[in-house]
């Protein structure tokens, strides 16, 4: 496992050509379906449902991970968790430090940094005065910093200047030069080689027992992608394992702050990804408007306080979107509202200690504060 990786290869076009002889057919059979699913449902019809919806055609999936299964029970101990993955145990622990731009997500920061401060030595969270989208935002982490005393956080504000540029222009610039503060914070740290670094978004939690096996195990790879449980609105939406964005990097002096594909290894299971997990209806809008996808409201009514209600507890799209997937199974499996589930086994400690206060995040808890 110490090999030395190779840089990730771009989704190649070529790499499955037994395909395309059957695009055409599947053209013909798709269209006459795809027309009959916008004549029965309620979405509006646009250019982009119909290019989502034939994406299986024109895309292809990104390259296959390999995934490195993950184990765990509990009265297990280290060396028996390591061996179980083919790592042996370190004499002493890595530290680890976990990088995230924090924009708006303030229960689940607090959820965040309790379940992984036993084995994080320092939170660099930084936060800008400006969205994605070039609007002005309150610093919601100053303003609410009595909520988070503690001495591993280290903090810092990323002032972006005004300029209507940055609101007409393509909002992946701004995020880029997001992450490249983030970037700097992370080599001013005081981090060396051979720690730990968490590169993820704030609503991206790696669990505990991920986190044991990087601080104790000798042997995972140098950089690999963490598989998180996606879920929508709260865990009451379980939508499937498609997260693999997070990154745990070994680090090295070249390591770079990314949130894109950089290696084929991916560790399985290996936390949650709450998307939209907000307690406040206000905090909904504020997020559907400030994201690199703004884009996506297209309409004004998508803004109606009482839609987004709706919405959260059927486990709809905010958007009214369809399900992004490269396979027609894939898409029409997730057609429609997200089943409910039952279940709040294996959900962060935290979560369920505080149940009451955070039970808009549990099974039957889908209605939020205006
Ligand atoms: C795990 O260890 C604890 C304390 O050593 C013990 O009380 C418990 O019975 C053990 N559980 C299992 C499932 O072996
Ligand atoms: C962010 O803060 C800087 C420095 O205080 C200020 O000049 C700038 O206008 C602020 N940006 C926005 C979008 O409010
Ligand atoms: C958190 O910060 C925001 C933005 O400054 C503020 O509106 C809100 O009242 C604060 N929340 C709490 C719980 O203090």
């Amino acid at each position: 496992m110490s090999k030395t990786i190779s840089p990730p290869s771009t989704p190649s076009k070529t790499s499955k050509p037994s395909h395309l002889p059957f695009k055409p057919i599947l053209l013909l059979l798709v269209l006459p379906f795809s027309l009959l699913t916008f004549s029965l449902c309620p979405l509006p019809f646009s250019h982009r449902h119909l290019t989502y919806l034939l994406r299986p055609l024109w895309d292809s999936p990104p390259q296959p991970f390999i995934q490195l299964p993950h184990y765990f029970s509990q009265n297990l101990s280290l060396s028996q968790l390591c061996g179980l993955h083919g790592w042996t145990v370190l004499p002493s622990p890595r530290l680890i430090y976990d990088a995230i731009l924090f924009s708006n997500e303030l229960d689940l920061l607090e959820i965040r940094l309790s379940e992984m401060s036993p084995y994080v030595h320092q939170f660099l969270i930084l936060e800008s005065n400006a969205t994605f989208t070039g609007h002005p935002k309150p610093l919601y982490f100053s303003s609410n910093i009595s909520r988070f005393a503690s001495h591993k956080i280290i903090y810092e504000i990323l002032p972006i200047m005004y300029s209507p540029y940055y609101q007409k222009g393509d909002p992946f610039r701004l995020e880029a030069i997001h992450r490249m503060a983030l970037n700097s914070l992370l080599h001013r740290s005081g981090i060396k080689p051979g720690d730990i670094v968490i590169m993820a978004d704030t609503d991206e939690i790696p669990s505990p027992e991920t986190l044991q096996l990087l601080k104790w195990c000798n042997g995972i790879p140098p950089v690999m992608h963490l598989e998180l449980k996606h879920y929508m609105y709260s865990f009451e939406f379980p939508v499937d394992y498609s997260n693999w964005r997070a990154t745990a990097h070994v680090y090295q002096e070249h390591t770079r702050y990314r949130h894109s594909r950089q290696t084929d290894y991916l560790f399985s299971d290996a936390g949650w990804h709450c998307s939209f997990c907000f307690r406040t209806i206000e905090d909904f809008l504020f997020k559907m408007t400030a994201y690199s996808h703004a884009d996506r409201v297209r309409k004004k009514s998508f803004l109606d306080p009482k839609r987004i209600q709706k919405i959260i507890c059927e486990g709809g799209d905010l958007f009214n979107m369809l399900p992004e997937e490269y396979s027609f199974r894939e898409l029409f499996k997730k057609i429609g509202p997200i089943p409910k589930s039952g279940s709040a086994i294996n959900l962060p400690g935290h979560l369920i200690r505080n149940a009451e206060r955070f039970k808009f995040l549990l099974p039957g808890g889908c209605l939020r504060e205006e």
